[in-house]
């Protein structure tokens, strides 16, 4: 036969390497196969992603508040690619905006409505798995040639969704006990029998068509928007260290305000917590719109993590350091999604200025000649302009334009922010303590310098100002 031992010219691989001529002509899946698994890609990756956004903010592990971002980020990516692959294959414009199979709905809104423990549980051992398997399955049954864009669309959205299982793998080890697992085995079976009525995720098992019972999703998904912390985090409402009227005075030297860049970067543990409530309280947008913002939710969480590693880099526990979350707490609590999406463009505006803004921030850590330090800001500033534009592309349009997108998210930061420093204290929530001074003497150790008297004496809380109102001292 022709095809046995087929080559190319000269002994050129066949078919450009994708396939021996034997594959070629042995393997394959219709159009319409395709575009069926497809569909279930596609529509998993859009309903998890949004899931994993919700979770963040009520989710108190903070190591887990910071992988959600990143999985909900790789597979906010991966949607529009299914979606256009779909649309290449003679496929309507149409049906794309609702589950491929009922039972696949009943499977994520079990996920989205899970207690924490059972979430990690389901999401990490049965349902990344399963999309897992049905993205290498669909690449071993593809034929490469006829399909390769197919090929393609699940080999990048599987490199990714493989790191979210290897995560998962060491999340469940560390965190499931066995009496937690004994304790959420209906709701595993619930999950399982949801998929047995899909034939499998990706749809190429047997259906068995029976449609399974609900368990934590009988009673209708509620977000929760009162961020929370684990219990490393202390004195979650003290306003009592005013980092920015600290790291604009150019009386003071360079090498303490590496501190302050550090606690401002470690800080920003509530830009995701804000952002996800955005995201879950703004509904029908385009697709667009969500992967931008939960891109920017991803980032701010990166920056969360620069801060911890300056922090340990020191050898300064971040534990003993408040950071507190009032500002995705008067956010999420007191203003609506689009006062606060305003409110953050505000404030990412304000950080625009060469002279006050990010440009600043990263000259002060070059004059401390710490390479990390540079690198940390180096790459907050960079996605920092990313983050106005996903702004002026988003919000601006939405308020009528740059100006008024300005006004309002002014407005809106003094409205939330009111009486709050007060507030705290008055209902006990905090004494506002000046944390400072010992963080300092700690570093000083690191740095081998005697603290600096005048510095240590550094005592300015954020009562009188907002910290985007302090301007440089000249
Ligand atoms: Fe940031
Ligand atoms: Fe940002």
């Amino acid at each position: 036969m022709l095809s046995t031992n087929f080559s190319g010219y000269k002994g050129l691989p066949e078919l450009v390497g994708l396939h021996t001529m034997n594959e070629a002509m042995s393997k394959g899946l219709t159009v319409s196969e395709s575009v069926n698994r497809l569909k279930r890609f596609h529509w998993t990756a859009k309903r998890l992603s949004l899931i994993f956004t919700t979770r963040i903010t009520a989710m108190p592990v903070y190591e887990l508040k910071m992988a959600f971002g990143l999985h909900s980020h790789y597979l906010a990516e991966h949607v529009e690619s299914f979606f256009n692959r779909v649309r290449e294959m003679r496929e309507p414009p149409y049906g794309m905006d609702k589950a491929p199979h009922a039972a696949l709905d009943i499977l994520l809104d079990e996920l989205q409505n899970a207690p924490d423990h059972a979430f990690v549980l389901g999401a990490y051992e049965v349902v990344i798995p399963a999309f897992l398997k049905g993205l290498q399955k669909h690449i071993e049954d593809n034929n490469k040639l006829f399909d390769h864009p197919t090929y393609r669309v699940c080999r990048f959205a599987a490199i990714e969704v493989e790191e979210i299982q290897d995560y998962g793998n060491a999340a469940v080890k560390s965190l499931i006990t066995d009496d937690l697992r004994k304790e959420y085995e209906p709701f595993i079976a619930t999950l399982n029998s949801c998929l047995q009525a899909m034939g499998g995720l990706d749809g190429t098992g047997t259906e068995s068509n029976v449609v399974p019972e609900r368990y934590f999703s009988k009673t209708p998904y509620v977000y929760q928007g009162a961020p929370q912390r684990d219990e490393r985090f202390k004195d979650l409402y003290n306003m009592g260290v005013n980092a920015e009227a600290f790291l604009l005075n150019r009386d003071i030297e360079p090498l303490p305000k590496t501190i302050m860049l550090y606690f401002k970067r470690m800080r920003e543990i509530d830009v995701p917590e804000m952002m996800a409530s955005i995201i879950s309280e703004t509904p029908d947008k385009p697709w667009g719109y969500y992967k931008d913002m939960i891109r920017q939710l991803w980032d701010e969480s990166r920056h969360a993590m620069m801060g911890e590693v300056g922090f340990t880099s020191i050898n300064v526990n971040w534990e003993n350091i408040p950071f507190n979350f009032t500002w995705s707490y008067l956010l999420n609590t007191k203003m609506t999604p689009l006062e606060r999406h305003s409110i953050l463009y505000f404030i990412e505006q304000g950080l625009m200025p060469a002279k006050t803004g990010k440009q600043y921030e990263w000259e002060v850590a070059v004059q401390t000649t710490n390479q990390l330090t540079k690198l940390i800001q180096d790459y907050d500033w960079a996605d920092e302009v990313l983050h106005a534009r996903i702004g002026r592309d988003w919000i601006v349009p939405q308020l009528g334009g740059q100006n008024a997108a300005l006004e309002y998210g002014n407005q809106a930061w003094s409205k939330a922010l009111a009486n709050s420093f007060d507030d705290f204290e008055a209902n006990g929530l905090t004494k506002h303590e000046n944390w400072w001074p010992e963080v300092y003497k700690k570093a000083c150790e690191f740095w081998q310098v005697e603290p600096d008297p005048q510095i240590l004496a550094y005592d300015t809380s954020y009562r009188e100002s907002r910290p985007d109102r302090i301007a440089l001292t000249e």
